[in-house]
């Protein structure tokens, strides 16, 4: 298995639209299914959020500092996704806004992930080599055992905020 950072975390996004997918797939009256979906998606997002908030933002704005700007939008993106998951792994499926908020969530998610991989994994490629990319990757790896894999856990949230207010 490559431990290449930007495989690894386009295997995390590929797995992320998967479920987006049969999301929007589940149609109406299907309240029970999405609220099982959303729990995965929830789950799938924390851990990624926060391998990409414990290791790759830092330590991509360390090495390469012109893509500051980058990493500060990226915080920013992920800090409104974080406020709707929070929200969301608080409701019942069968709540009012549970739809419309998934699919915000949706919108803003998938408009992050196709800026990483189409904008900013290029540049980052470009930028490291080989063997840092390995590096981050295996350290990114190792990270996903202990990860928290739901917004209630303390370390879920708290970095997210550490970094938007900081
Ligand atoms: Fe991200
Ligand atoms: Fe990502």
């Amino acid at each position: 298995m490559s431990t290449d950072a930007i495989v690894l975390l386009k295997t995390d996004h590929k797995d992320i639209r998967e479920q987006f997918r049969r999301f929007q797939q589940a149609g109406e009256n299907a309240a029970a299914a999405k609220g099982r979906i959303v729990e995965k998606i929830i789950e799938l997002l924390t851990v990624h959020t926060y391998i990409e908030n414990e290791v790759m933002y830092p330590e991509v704005r360390r090495l390469l500092p012109d893509l500051e700007d980058d990493v500060l939008e990226s915080y920013e993106e992920h800090h409104v996704a974080d406020l709707l998951v929070a929200e969301l792994a608080a409701m019942t499926p069968a709540a009012e806004h549970f739809d419309a908020k998934t699919t915000v969530l949706i919108e803003n998610v998938s408009h992050h992930m196709d800026e990483e991989e189409q904008d900013w994994f290029p540049k980052v490629r470009e930028g490291l080599g080989r063997k840092q990319l390995q590096d981050l990757g295996e350290r990114m790896i190792e990270l996903k055992k202990t990860a928290p894999t739901s917004p209630a856990q303390p370390s879920g949230l708290k970095k997210a905020i550490d970094a938007v207010i900081s």
